[in-house]
């Protein structure tokens, strides 16, 4: 048979002595490989008991939460990720995600930066039930919203909206308090000024180093405000950055921030590769969206057959995966974004709606496999989950 490298290595012979043994024995007993499983399990945690330490008013409509471990050390994590959020509301058993806004470097809590959606389940009880000393149920954190100097240009364009600031704002953190080599152009889209989360921060920010610059830009200004207005488009992009060659754009905020800020970027030419967008939830109104069939009303129900035996009924405008935990049936989810594949269900007869550029894999779609969270029912359908 074929030698491998691997049998090159020093100390093979021994592990492969111990394997065997441990394989007769019918046992794991390799001390260096429960280690090894213990230290993935501290830096990928399945669960993680966050204990609310401080919670800082940032604005009418935000508040960031701090988070401190309960019983382990906080895993590692790259300045763009996530921690999604276990929680039960009113017999209601869901998740959501929420991007870290501390700097990784910071190891001893993750800030969490969480704005009220109007009529939000889990947004208004985080602003207006939890205090500090209360626990929240996690996991490790996620995402692939991040820099990575293999692919990305030294000059980072962030354009945020609202409360889409968040992973940027530990991006900045960590580059100015680590002194890290990268430039930042950030432009911060937000109807109003006092929407601006960071504010004061951001521009002490701007004002101390050179490689971060700050522009905010407000739709709704005040007749005195006399920074950016409108939204931020292509001339605005084209002004304040000039040549728009090693720049790496990314993009974080509301669904209508990427319809309209992607074709301006189009429009001056930026490759598709230089731009990342971050996943921010399921779009604010489906039936708006693109393709969306228009004989299908919003609050149309429908039936979902489960093949286990169960059926609920379903409206239209809302996920498949917000149905089923409307009705205490918990697929798992991370993301809430059609991103991380773990709320997939198969659609066995009937038809969904997912909007245009869903992250779905081939093997999925040929197997009638989709991201609940981000299908919507277009008429009765039979699931297995
Ligand atoms: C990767 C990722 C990171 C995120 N990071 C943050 C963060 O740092 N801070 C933060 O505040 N939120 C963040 N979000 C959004 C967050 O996960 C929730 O979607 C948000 O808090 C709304 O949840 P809810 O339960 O209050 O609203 P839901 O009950 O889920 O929704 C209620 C209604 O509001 C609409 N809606 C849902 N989300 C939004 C939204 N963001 N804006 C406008 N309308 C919406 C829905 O379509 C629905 O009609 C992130 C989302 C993702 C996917
Ligand atoms: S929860 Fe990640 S794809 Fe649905």
């Amino acid at each position: 048979m074929k030698k491998g490298i691997w049998q090159e290595f020093d100390g093979y012979e021994e592990i492969a002595e111990e394997i065997e043994f441990s394989f007769k024995a019918g046992k794991e007993r390799s001390f260096d490989r429960l280690m090894a499983g213990q230290y993935i399990r501290q830096l990928h945690p399945r669960q993680l008991k966050l204990r609310i330490v401080d919670v800082i008013a940032e604005t009418a409509s935000t508040k960031t939460l701090r988070l401190a471990p309960v019983d382990a050390l906080l895993p590692p994590f790259l300045a763009g990720q996530y921690i999604p959020l276990f929680l039960e509301i009113n017999g209601i058993r869901t998740s959501r995600p929420y991007s870290i806004s501390s700097q990784p470097r910071q190891t001893g809590y993750y800030d969490i930066t969480v704005r009220r959606v109007p009529d939000g389940l889990v947004s208004n009880y985080l602003m207006d039930r939890i205090k500090t000393g209360d626990q929240l149920d996690s996991a490790g954190p996620q995402g692939n919203f991040h820099y990575n100097p293999l692919y990305h240009d030294k000059h980072m364009v962030c354009i945020a909206g609202g409360s889409g600031i968040t992973p940027f704002m530990s991006m900045i953190r960590e580059i100015v308090e680590c002194g890290l080599d990268r430039t930042v152009t950030l432009l911060y889209g937000n109807r109003q000024p006092d929407d601006i989360i960071f504010h004061e921060e951001l521009e002490r920010i701007s004002a101390r180093f050179d490689n971060i610059t700050y522009i905010p830009v407000i739709e709704k200004p005040g007749k005195t405000y006399t920074g950016a207005c409108g939204f931020i488009n292509a001339a605005l992009i084209r002004e304040i950055l000039g040549s728009m060659s090693d720049m790496t754009f990314f993009l974080c905020g509301p669904q209508g921030m990427y319809e309209f800020c992607l074709p301006e970027l189009e429009s001056l030419g930026i490759e598709k590769r230089k731009i990342r967008k971050e996943m921010y939830g399921p779009p604010d109104n489906i039936c708006d969206h693109q393709g969306w069939p228009s004989q299908i009303e919003a609050e149309d129900r429908f039936e979902v057959k489960i093949l286990d035996g169960r059926t609920i009924s379903v409206r239209a405008r809302d996920p498949l995966l917000v149905s089923l935990e409307n009705e205490g049936i918990l697929p798992p989810s991370i993301c809430r974004s059609g991103e991380c594949s773990m709320c997939r269900v198969k659609v066995l007869s009937g038809k969904v709606f997912q909007p245009a550029g869903t992250p779905v894999r081939k093997s999925d779609t040929q197997f009638g496999y989709v991201h609940s969270c981000i299908s919507y029912p277009l008429g009765d359908l039979e699931i297995m989950l």
